[in-house]
């Protein structure tokens, strides 16, 4: 059967970074067979000019019924005035939500070519690869009671709500205790027990299900503030880091960070296996958004589309060698010089989205 793949290229720079994707899909269906099958939605702008939603409910339920669903990017000024409930972020939540993409997983690599013009000193991230692992769906973010209340006297109250309950830091350090496997087989879970309740049962929970089916993996806990400087310290003591929605969204911003441009940072979200087929629904996204500036103009980084499919091919589709022989190819594209305006450094050669799409399609 085929490998059923639904496109949403999104708007601005999503469908320039997509389409460079695409030639990799097409390339791969020819020259090693590989069976893909895509289809195309409107997500974002784009569906909502079309037809005045940011997700069409015929495009959902193509995303539901894919095997996987890769993501370019959504927003711009164009759509700055649209009504809330359309705007263009809210296809994606929606996506998130009724695809129950719970797990986020972020990766930070150091790509051995881009690691002296990194903002740290080269050998703190030189060879870096960590995966920080973001619980995406509960937390402070959804919690109840979540209002701004009027106290009457000149006053305001804004409550938010951090909420967990066990199975849902059950199955997200699951995921993570299962990539560190398949990785350097190191777990390290980040929260606030010192202060926070949510805290003591995510650390808790988290050494229960270690105890119970992960043994074999090395755990540890930090508190998330001094995550977040061991991060930027020493980034290299970790291989998967667990954290909350609130943290997860901090710890992975900063990890970004330590390996350089936006433009070269891939994502994957991961829904719960199903029970009778063992398959998870998954969207596959770069980190960036639309980049309206530079929309249009020929000059995207493609990098992190791409490498956003090979997470695609390994997490989705258990292609392991080829997911490495795609990342190999966009290390090697950036050993040979070739670099997008973004990640333009002296003495290396400046090229547009497409020539940075072939030169790593033809390695
Ligand atoms: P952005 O990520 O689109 O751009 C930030 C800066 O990074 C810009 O200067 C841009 O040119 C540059 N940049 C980003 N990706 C690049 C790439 N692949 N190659 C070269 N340069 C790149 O974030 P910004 O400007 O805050 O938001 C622009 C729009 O995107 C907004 O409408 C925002 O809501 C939306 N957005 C959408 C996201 C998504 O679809 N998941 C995520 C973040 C923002
Ligand atoms: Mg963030």
């Amino acid at each position: 059967a085929a490998k059923k793949l639904f496109l949403l290229p999104g708007d601005g720079i999503g469908p320039e970074a997509m389409g460079e994707v695409k030639k990799i899909i097409a390339a791969m269906n020819e020259k090693w067979n590989s069976d893909f099958a895509t289809d195309e939605g409107l997500v974002g702008g784009s569906a909502y000019d079309a037809h005045g939603q940011a997700v069409s409910e015929a495009d959902m339920q193509k995303a539901l019924a894919a095997d996987a669903v890769l993501f370019g990017a959504v927003g711009g000024p164009k759509w700055d005035g649209v009504p809330y409930e359309v705007r263009p972020e809210a296809g994606l939540l929606r996506l998130r939500k009724d695809l129950e993409l719970f797990a986020n997983l972020r990766p930070a690599i150091c790509y051995p070519a881009l690691a002296a013009s990194s903002s740290l000193k080269p050998e703190v991230v030189e060879g870096l690869d960590i995966l920080i692992v973001r619980e995406l769906t509960g937390g402070v973010y959804f919690g109840e009671p979540k209002q701004i209340i009027d106290l009457g006297n000149g006053q305001k109250r804004a409550i938010d709500t951090q909420v967990y309950d066990t199975f849902e830091i059950e199955r997200i350090s699951g995921v993570a205790f299962e990539l560190a496997r398949t990785r350097a087989n190191k777990v390290c879970s980040m929260e606030k027990n010192n202060v926070m309740k949510s805290g003591v049962l995510w650390k808790e929970v988290v050494a229960q299900t270690h105890k119970a089916k992960y043994s074999d993996v090395e755990l540890t806990h930090m508190l998330a503030d001094a995550g977040g400087m061991q991060l930027v310290r020493w980034p290299k003591q970790f291989d998967v880091i667990v954290t909350d929605n609130l943290f997860g969204d901090m710890l992975s911003d900063v990890a970004a960070m330590l390996t350089g441009s936006l433009g070269m940072l891939p994502s994957a979200s991961l829904a719960a296996p199903d029970a009778k087929t063992g398959k998870r629904r998954a969207l596959y996204e770069p980190v960036h958004g639309s980049a309206p500036d530079i929309a249009g103009k020929g000059i995207a980084n493609p990098i992190a589309m791409i490498a956003s499919f090979a997470m695609c091919l390994r997490y989705s589709f258990n292609m392991v060698a080829e997911a490495d022989r795609l990342e190999k190819a966009i290390a090697d594209t950036l050993e040979a010089g070739l670099r997008t305006r973004d990640i333009m450094s002296p003495g290396m050669t400046e090229v547009g989205t497409t020539a940075m799409g072939e030169a790593i399609r033809e390695r």
